[in-house]
């Protein structure tokens, strides 16, 4: 069995040090992993990075996270995810990582993801270049995932995202934004690998389960959403909500 501690949209700055820091404190105990899905950042700062990585830095297990929008606001990313690695974070973006745990290998690949909405109701490449590139990034991102988790043999797969991959998670937010929250090519791209879980951020007013058309389990781990440091998951068990711990 693997245990992954889960969150996501944590907004950390200078406002939010030592709030998560009690429930991490705790994280070896309870996870073999932890898991964070983008929205690092209030404004994707590097002073704002540096909280990050004092406040989830050195928790006693490895840390793996993907960035979300936010942490895109000033246009920094690069440089947010050099703050990040020095500190000891594995920052995912359209790569995967690997983790050897209890004998077992969890391989995990992370994109940030991008809108276009789903099934139904969902943008289409075509019409002003604007259109094109908007649905042109989301089909690149969701490309990139797919052959990230393929390319990945391992006893586990877990897909890292901060949009989401299916509708479902995001019930709760008004209808009109979902466009906004998620595409459905990320959730292809999850079904085209044996994913055990995908997990992602984005949606603070979504709800925190969802299933992939594939039946892959999904998900939204948004601070807001789950209401704790983080949840934690188990991989090669017959429910991966049987541990989820309270803390
Ligand atoms: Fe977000």
């Amino acid at each position: 069995m693997i245990r992954i501690a889960a969150v996501g949209d944590v907004h950390v700055d200078k406002d939010v040090l030592g709030r998560y820091r009690p429930a991490l404190e705790q994280l070896p105990a309870v996870a073999d992993a932890l898991l964070i899905a983008g929205d690092l950042t209030r404004h994707g700062t590097v002073e704002e990075a540096k909280c990050m990585a004092t406040e989830f830095g050195d928790v006693g297990v490895p840390v793996v996270v993907v960035l979300g929008n936010h942490d895109h606001q000033s246009d920094q990313q690069d440089a947010v995810t050099a703050v990040l690695r020095d500190a000891g974070i594995t920052v995912l973006e359209g790569d995967t990582t690997v983790l050897e745990l209890h004998g077992h290998r969890l391989g995990i690949a992370g994109v940030k993801g991008f809108g276009g909405g789903f099934a139904g109701a969902c943008a289409s490449k075509f019409g002003e270049r604007e259109m094109k590139n908007f649905v042109g990034t989301t089909e690149t991102i969701a490309e990139r995932l797919g052959a990230a988790l393929r390319g990945l043999e391992c006893d586990a797969l877990v897909a890292l995202t901060h949009y989401s991959p299916v509708p479902e998670t995001l019930v709760g937010e008004p209808l009109e934004i979902y466009p906004f929250l998620g595409s459905y090519l990320l959730g292809q791209a999850i079904d085209s690998a044996p994913t055990a879980l995908a997990l992602h951020g984005h949606a603070h007013h979504g709800s925190e389960r969802g299933r992939t058309p594939g039946g892959v389990p999904v998900r939204n781990v948004a601070h807001p959403v789950i209401k704790q440091a983080y949840n934690v998951y188990q991989l090669l068990t017959d429910n991966v909500d049987a541990g989820l711990a309270t803390v």
